[in-house]
């Protein structure tokens, strides 16, 4: 970049059904802005039994396929581009822990524990590595965006 001094990064977070139903978006969209994040492109989505299984493709031989495709087909999901530098980590840390039982007692201040419930029903997702971002972001919206596609030149 001709900035030279930060190397910013895109993530997918997403807010997951009971966090669109519960009227958690205005919030969490919120706490994205205040943590410093751009949102670069949105859109709300219902997915249907095959896009859910598929975006979740890693995790089909889990136990809890089933219910969590079950779930993410049960009403819709916004999903987000988010922009910032170190991105992917930072906005795995504001989400806080997957459980989100857990996360109400370890990270009282985290997305999770405001607006989740449980490990299935834990109001948002988001990518859990770089290489994940990149894919989940052509899975949702078709093409690598800029920065991504910069950073996969600079890796040639
Ligand atoms: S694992 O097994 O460690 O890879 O799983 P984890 O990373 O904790 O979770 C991956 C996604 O699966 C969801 N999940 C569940 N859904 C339903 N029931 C149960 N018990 C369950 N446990 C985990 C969890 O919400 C994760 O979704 P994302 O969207 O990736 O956060």
């Amino acid at each position: 970049s001709s900035n030279g001094s930060t190397e910013e990064e895109e993530t997918l977070a997403m807010v997951k059904p009971d966090g669109v139903l519960g009227n958690y978006t205005e919030r969490i969209k919120n706490a994205v802005v205040e943590s410093g994040f751009s949102i670069i492109r949105e859109t709300v989505i219902q997915l249907d039994e095959h896009r859910a299984s598929t975006f979740y493709v890693e995790h089909s031989s889990k136990s809890f396929f089933s219910s969590l495709v079950k779930y993410m087909t049960s009403g819709p999901v916004l999903v987000m581009i988010l922009k910032k530098e170190n991105a992917v980590a930072d906005w795995r840390a504001i989400i806080g822990p997957t459980d989100a039982r857990k996360a109400k007692i370890t990270h009282p201040h985290s997305i999770r524990a405001m607006c989740g419930l449980n490990a299935e029903k834990n109001c948002v997702h988001g990518s859990d590595s770089l290489e994940s971002a990149r894919r989940e972001i052509s899975f949702f919206f078709g093409e690598i965006s800029t920065d991504a596609k910069n950073l996969c030149k600079s890796t040639v």
